[in-house]
């Protein structure tokens, strides 16, 4: 199978911008793409750079950009990928920034990893070094950790995602799931200490824009997004969540359902806001002119609104704090 690889090049030491150079190169059906990556350094250009090491998906460094969407290299193949994006394939690096572009593919990923060190990704808990009997939890319990301990840090979900874009103080996606594969662990020892630092505003779970690239990206089934929403609740239910616009936010939605049984987007507004409504006065006066938001009195009720809310009352869990 013939293919065409439009490769991102850039070597900061001597290139004034980045460029792309083309390899046409013959592949078998059941490669993939870090067998063209290989195949471009050993037999056509050894300045290439790229990062490879375990070639089974378990390590994460191979992590690149094909036609945008972030990937493995190593678990990619290239049949599947001309399926998708034609016989041209465009490798790049997961961040173009060229502030993180060492050399090629090859990103600085220290942002990444300084997020992943700040929420201690390893187990908090005094134990006995000498122990009799292996440390046993339920399966259920497992269950709860398993996808979230998939995750081989190759930083596919930090790359894609828009709040990392948008603020660099956010923890991402990564990180965040990490918090969760502890805060789920019923061995942990410092589920409150964990849950205080991500309910920061800034850095923390409330600051995911619920764009959902993370799940789209991961290459081993992570989906980051849901372990950030299990987050969004332990923090309530740990009595951790503190009284802000973001959490004064989740329960507003929670109040108006509870009234309503639907969504009233003018009151949610004004509740997780309070006085600093006015800023989105305009915004207001365009939505309700097109009867997107009502007034509190033409609210209409839900259909089976009694039944809903007997449902938020036994699902309700916590109180903010100040
Ligand atoms: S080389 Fe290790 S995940 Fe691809």
């Amino acid at each position: 199978m013939e293919v065409t690889f439009k490769v991102y090049r850039y070597n900061p030491e001597v290139d004034e911008k980045p460029h792309y150079e083309k390899y046409t190169l013959d592949m078998s059906d059941d490669g993939v793409i870090l067998d063209a990556l290989n195949k471009i350094k050993w037999e056509i250009d050894g300045s290439l750079s790229y990062r490879r090491s375990c070639r089974h998906g378990i390590c994460g460094s191979c992590a690149i950009k094909l036609n945008g969407k972030n990937v493995l290299a190593c678990k990619t193949s290239i049949k599947e990928a001309v399926e998708m994006f034609g016989d041209t394939l465009v490798i790049e690096p997961l961040s173009k920034n060229k502030e993180k572009v060492i050399k090629d593919l090859v990103n600085d990923k220290k942002d990444f990893w300084d997020k992943n060190a700040k929420v201690k990704p390893y187990l908090i808990a005094e134990i006995d070094e000498h122990p009799k009997s292996e440390n046993l939890i339920k399966p259920a319990l497992v269950e709860m950790i398993e996808e979230a301990d998939y995750c081989i840090a190759c930083g596919c979900c930090y790359y894609a995602c828009e709040s990392v874009r948008a603020n660099k103080d956010f923890l991402g996606p990564q990180a965040l799931a990490k918090t969760y594969r502890f805060t789920a662990d019923v061995r942990d020892e410092a589920k409150k200490e964990r849950l205080e630092l991500v309910d920061k505003l800034g850095i923390g779970i409330w600051d995911c824009v619920k764009c959902q690239a993370c799940i789209e990206v991961c290459p081993k089934g992570v989906d980051p997004f849901t372990k950030i929403t299990h987050l969004h609740n332990q923090v309530f239910e740990e009595g951790v969540a503190k009284r802000n616009v973001a959490t004064k936010h989740a329960e507003g939605f929670v109040h108006s359902i509870k009234k309503h049984g639907i969504l009233d987007e003018g009151m949610l507004v004004l509740y997780s806001e309070g006085v600093n409504v006015v800023r989105h006065m305009p915004e207001a006066m365009a939505m309700f002119m097109k009867g997107k938001i009502k007034l509190p009195w033409q609210m209409p009720k839900s259909e089976g609104l009694e039944e809903i809310q007997k449902l938020i009352e036994i699902s309700q869990t916590h109180e903010l704090k100040d």
